[in-house]
């Protein structure tokens, strides 16, 4: 299956660096199309019309607000759609992109890695070849999940959001052993090694996460006293409000 890129951001690069492939793709700015194709091979090609013709499926990896203009731009050629656009539900893809088969993922940054998670819209008047097609590609790069599509937006915020906000925690942790005295280089290494080690474990375990923080937390101990000084601050309260940040739009 020939995929066509259109657009060579954030999620795009993640997504073509996870693959390893040659890359066919067009970006509003050419030069971020360019630099995609001297890393990965590939061609750049000069509109979204030339790449509905060359590609099978073309990949929607543009903005959400793009929509309906980059679909004009697509033309009548397209065979197949495959989108990544937050918050764009199915039924407007199909009123884009007419008869043209589609199918809606959300990926999280990690597929860079092959440790992505991506979420994925169960639809029941789906084109049968491109959803298993596209299940299998993103597979290439980490776990799918199938989601109702009512479930979407949250499962976003916990799973396509969440590298943002693990990468947040991850740098305060990193501040706080600086200004407490450690090397930054040592605090990160540290800090690194722990978020895989704990995901890591918390698999193992079941997601039981009581019995993790259990494991860590003697009575009285300094662990104790870390937890409560981060529940006291609103640790859990900042987490729900994010999440209502996102739903809400
Ligand atoms: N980043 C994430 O973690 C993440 C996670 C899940 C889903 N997504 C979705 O992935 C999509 C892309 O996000 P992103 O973070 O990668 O954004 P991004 O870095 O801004 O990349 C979007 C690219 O598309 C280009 N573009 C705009 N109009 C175009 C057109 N008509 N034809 C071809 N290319 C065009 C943009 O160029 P200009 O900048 O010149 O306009 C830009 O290079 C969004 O819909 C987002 O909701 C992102």
């Amino acid at each position: 299956m020939q995929l066509g890129l259109i657009g060579a951001g954030n999620m795009a690069t993640a997504l073509a660096r996870g693959w390893g492939d040659p890359v066919l793709v067009h970006d509003a700015y050419r030069p971020r199309a360019e630099a995609l194709v001297a890393e990965l091979g590939g061609e750049v090609v000069d509109s979204n019309a030339e790449l509905a013709q060359r590609a099978d499926v073309l990949l929607l990896a543009h903005k959400p607000a793009g929509l309906e203009r980059v679909a004009r731009e697509v033309g009548s050629d397209v065979k197949g759609v495959i989108s990544i656009l937050g918050g764009v539900r199915l039924a407007a893809l199909r009123g884009a992109y007419g008869g043209t088969p589609v199918v809606r993922l959300i990926p999280s940054v990690p597929v860079e890695v092959g440790q992505g998670v991506t979420c994925h819209a169960i639809d029941p008047d789906a084109d049968a070849e491109l959803q298993a097609q596209a299940v299998a590609l993103f597979e290439r790069v980490g776990l799918v999940v199938d989601l109702d599509e009512g479930q979407m937006e949250i499962a976003m915020a916990l799973a396509s959001c969440a590298p943002a906000y693990i990468a947040l925690v991850a740098e305060a942790q990193v501040d706080a052993g600086v200004r407490a005295g450690l090397p930054a280089d040592i605090a990160s290494e540290l800090v690194a090694a722990n978020i895989g080690g704990t995901a890591a474990l918390l698999q193992a375990r079941g997601m039981d996460t009581l019995a993790v923080r259990r494991m860590v937390t003697s009575p009285g101990g300094s662990t104790a006293r870390g937890l409560s000084a981060l529940e006291h601050a609103g640790v859990r309260a900042a987490f729900d409000d994010a999440m209502q940040a996102v739903v809400a739009g």
